[in-house]
């Protein structure tokens, strides 16, 4: 390779990774171009469905590709559950299904028929808060406040997990209950990102409502 070729090379590199930030600095969701269907497509398959959410049933029609999170988003008006990536990245779309948190972008609606889904509207008793979101308010577990329903579901669905003795990749004692260490949380909310780095308090938090302050 000439120095010439490889300079391009370097640079044409360069100004890929720049636009690439760029992009994502933008905040918006990098998605590809949509398909357009063709002629002689076959038309959407529409299903009837009935979703448990938050404790109500909920019939819908839907496309059969419907996303459980455009399903709750665009199709039940429960907006708390955020699209971030829409890739599964993210984790700003976590909810939880029967208990263990799954991200709803990555989930077919129809796959859930008869499961109790439990979305950040379904947490709170009423007026009282649950303790995670309590101690997110009280620790300032966020900041622009758009990963946080994804994040505290998903802290939801960890304590659980960590209730049920699952172990992690930085448990160093399988033969004791899990100790929730900073770096069990840190661990196990790995799959929950917070561009505005709220990591510290979010930690805090969890450790709070764990009734954990270590
Ligand atoms: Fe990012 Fe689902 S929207 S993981």
């Amino acid at each position: 390779m000439t120095d010439r070729t490889f300079d391009l090379t370097r640079r044409a590199m360069m100004e890929g990774c720049v636009a690439a930030a760029a992009l994502g600095a933008t905040g918006l969701p990098v998605r590809p171009a949509a398909a357009s269907p063709g002629p002689g497509d076959p038309p959407p398959e529409m299903m009837p469905l009935r979703l448990t959410i938050n404790g109500t049933a909920r019939d819908l029609v839907l496309d059969t590709r419907t996303t459980l999170l455009d399903a709750l988003r665009e199709h039940l008006d429960l907006n708390g559950t955020k699209k971030g990536c829409d890739h599964g990245q993210c984790g700003a779309c976590t909810v939880l299904v029967g208990g263990r948190r799954i991200n709803a972008c990555l989930t077919l609606a129809a796959m859930h028929e008869g499961d109790a889904i439990t979305t950040i509207e379904g947490l709170a008793n009423g007026d009282e808060l649950h303790p995670l979101q309590a101690a997110f308010l009280h620790h300032d577990g966020y900041q622009c406040g758009y990963c946080t329903p994804g994040q505290i579901c998903s802290a939801a669905g960890m304590l659980a997990e960590v209730e049920a003795g699952w172990p992690s990749h930085v448990t160093d004692d399988l033969t004791e209950p899990v100790s929730l260490t900073d770096a069990e949380i840190r661990e196990r909310m790995s799959g929950n990102l917070c561009r505005c780095s709220a990591y510290p308090n979010i930690v805090a938090a969890i450790r709070d409502a764990a009734g954990t302050k270590l």
